[in-house]
C-alpha cells in the first residue's frame, strides 16, 4: 500500500464551520494573538486565556466532521494514512481517521504548567482551580506561539516515509509546520489543496485551488 501523508491546517475544518485564523472572519478577529496564545499572555491574563479555549472546547460539541475528513477516512481501505495536523479539533477522529498526530496539541486535552508530560483527557471547562497531583495548575494542551513542538521529530519521520504528500487547506504561515513537507524524499508527489494557496510555492508541487473536500475528491481521480 502506497503510505499518503496528509498535512492538514485550518482550511481542513472550514467546511464545518470552525473559522480559519487568517481568513477575513478568522478567529483572532477580536482576540489579540500575544494574548490569548502566548506563554506571556497566559501569565498576564490566566483567565482569558482558559476561558477562550474554553470556548473553542464547547464548540467541538456543535460541529461535526465534514466530507473531507470522511473522505481522508475512507482511503484508509487503498492506502497507509497518516495525518499531521496543525489543527486543535478532532475531526479527523471523529471522522474514523485512526493515525492522526497533532502539531499544536488538542482541544480535548490539558496538561500540567510544570510538568509536560502530565497530559490528560479533558471535556468540561479548565480554569485555574483544576490541579495537577503536585497541586500545580492544568492549562489547555496547546502549543502556543514561540513554544517548542514536541511532535516535530516524530513528524518528520512519518514524512520521510511518504509516496504522496496533500497539503489541505493551511496557508504555509507557521514554522515549523509550513516547511515539514521538505523533509519528503525527492521523488514524493506533493498536492496542496487549498483555495486561496500561499503564494510562491515550490513549481513542483501540484495544485488543486479548491475547497478540501471538492479538493480530496479531485485528488482521488488523480490518485486512480
Ligand atoms: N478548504 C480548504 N482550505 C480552505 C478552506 C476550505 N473550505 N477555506 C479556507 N481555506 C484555507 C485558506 O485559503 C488558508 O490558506 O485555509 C487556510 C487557513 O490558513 P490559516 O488560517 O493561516 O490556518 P493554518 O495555516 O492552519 O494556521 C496555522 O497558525 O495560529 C496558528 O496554531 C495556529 O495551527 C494554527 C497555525
Amino acid at each position: 500500500m502506497k503510505h499518503i501523508v496528509v498535512l492538514s491546517g485550518a482550511g481542513m475544518s472550514a467546511e464545518s464551520g470552525i473559522s480559519t485564523f487568517r481568513d477575513a472572519d478568522g478567529l483572532w478577529e477580536g482576540h489579540d494573538v500575544m494574548e490569548v496564545a502566548t506563554p506571556e499572555g497566559f501569565r498576564k491574563n490566566p483567565s482569558l486565556v482558559y476561558d477562550f479555549y474554553n470556548q473553542r472546547r464547547k464548540q467541538l460539541f456543535d460541529v461535526k466532521p465534514n466530507k473531507g475528513h470522511q473522505l481522508l477516512a475512507e482511503l484508509e481501505k487503498n492506502y497507509q494514512i497518516s495525518i499531521i495536523t496543525q489543527n486543535v479539533d478532532d475531526l479527523h477522529e471523529r471522522a474514523g481517521s485512526t493515525k492522526v498526530l497533532h502539531l499544536h496539541g488538542e482541544l480535548r486535552k490539558a496538561r500540567s504548567t510544570v510538568d509536560s508530560q502530565y497530559i490528560l483527557n479533558w471535556e468540561k471547562d479548565l480554569t485555574e482551580k483544576n490541579k495537577d497531583p503536585n497541586g500545580y495548575p492544568l492549562r489547555p494542551h496547546i502549543v502556543w506561539f514561540g513554544e517548542a513542538v514536541p511532535a516535530l521529530s516524530e513528524a518528520i519521520e512519518v514524512i520521510e516515509t511518504a509516496d504522496i504528500i496533500v497539503i489541505i487547506g493551511t496557508s504555509l504561515q507557521v514554522y515549523p509546520a509550513a516547511s515539514l513537507y521538505e523533509y519528503a524524499s525527492e521523488n514524493t508527489d506533493v498536492f496542496y489543496i487549498d483555495p486561496n494557496p500561499a503564494d510562491g510555492i515550490n513549481a513542483s508541487i501540484q495544485l488543486i485551488k479548491k475547497g478540501a473536500s471538492e479538493g480530496i475528491k479531485e485528488l482521488i481521480q488523480l490518485l486512480k
